[in-house]
């Protein structure tokens, strides 16, 4: 997958995306993120990418030339043609979105390129929204200054779900929210720690046992911390009617 990603702050994704699951994608061409200045497409000669905004107020707004001239470019570079033809989802981060959630991420990962636009300020001048933007996409309910930090968050949750980035396949399907249910407890050697034990089920090397156990406090888990999405979830009316009777048991 190509990821062209538009932004003020370029630098910002340096660290991030030259460490881990993101580095080794890029190593083994699975995946390709290319970082471009917006700044760099202002036709000012000062380079001045923002100004304030009609009818007055607080704060001040992108510019839409250098945001359009950034798209065009960027699609240009992108497309094998050289023709700005092709469409790619354009992603707009701006608390004003969609809230992210993992099956926008599994979308996005379908495409083999995307285009992220950072937005900052007070956001991007409406007419590009309106016109070149396909997806606007917040990370949750509070407000960052800009949007590099939520389209880093997009990339990796994007990065991970493309075929052959993570270790094994099957990891990506157990894992909390792809089920509708958060994920089981994890133990590991050794089974006694300070005298705190794993759970017997776990050592008892009985598949199904460990099976049904991991279900249960997956139900459980889910029920307590997330009665939204317990409430969704595919649950059997047996499995409720257990949930039902130990949600007063000790944590899980
Ligand atoms: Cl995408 N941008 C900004 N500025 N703040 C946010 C956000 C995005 N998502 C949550 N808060």
């Amino acid at each position: 997958m190509r990821i062209d990603i538009l932004t003020l702050f370029p630098g910002m994704f340096r660290g991030p995306f030259d460490e881990s699951i993101i580095k080794r994608a890029g190593e083994r061409a699975l995946l390709e993120i290319h970082i471009h200045n917006i700044r760099d497409y202002s036709q000012d000669k000062h380079h001045v990418v923002d100004d304030y905004p009609y009818g007055g107020g607080a704060g001040m707004v992108l510019k839409p030339e250098p945001v359009y001239e950034a798209l065009q470019a960027v699609k240009r570079a992108g497309c094998p043609s050289g023709e700005a033809t092709a469409s790619p989802p354009v992603v707009l981060m701006t608390p004003q979105g969609q809230r992210f959630c993992q099956s926008m991420a599994q979308e996005l990962a379908g495409h083999p390129w995307m285009i992220v636009l950072c937005g900052h300020y007070e956001g991007v001048d409406e007419r590009i929204r309106e016109r070149l933007v396909t997806h606007e996409v917040s990370i949750g309910d509070y407000v960052l200054t800009g949007g590099e930090l939520p389209a880093m968050v997009v990339v990796e949750a994007v990065a991970r779900l493309l075929p052959g980035v993570m270790g094994s396949p099957a990891s990506g399907e157990e894992e909390s929210f792809a089920g509708g249910l958060l994920e089981y407890p994890q133990y590991t050697r050794p089974a006694e720690f300070l005298g705190w034990q794993v759970p017997e089920v776990l050592l008892s090397g009985h598949h199904g046992e460990v099976q049904r156990w991991r279900r249960q406090q997956a139900l459980l888990r889910t029920a307590r911390r997330r009665p939204d999405l317990y409430v969704q979830a595919e649950v059997t009316p047996q499995e409720r009617a257990w949930v039902q009777s130990h949600l007063e048991d000790a944590q899980a």
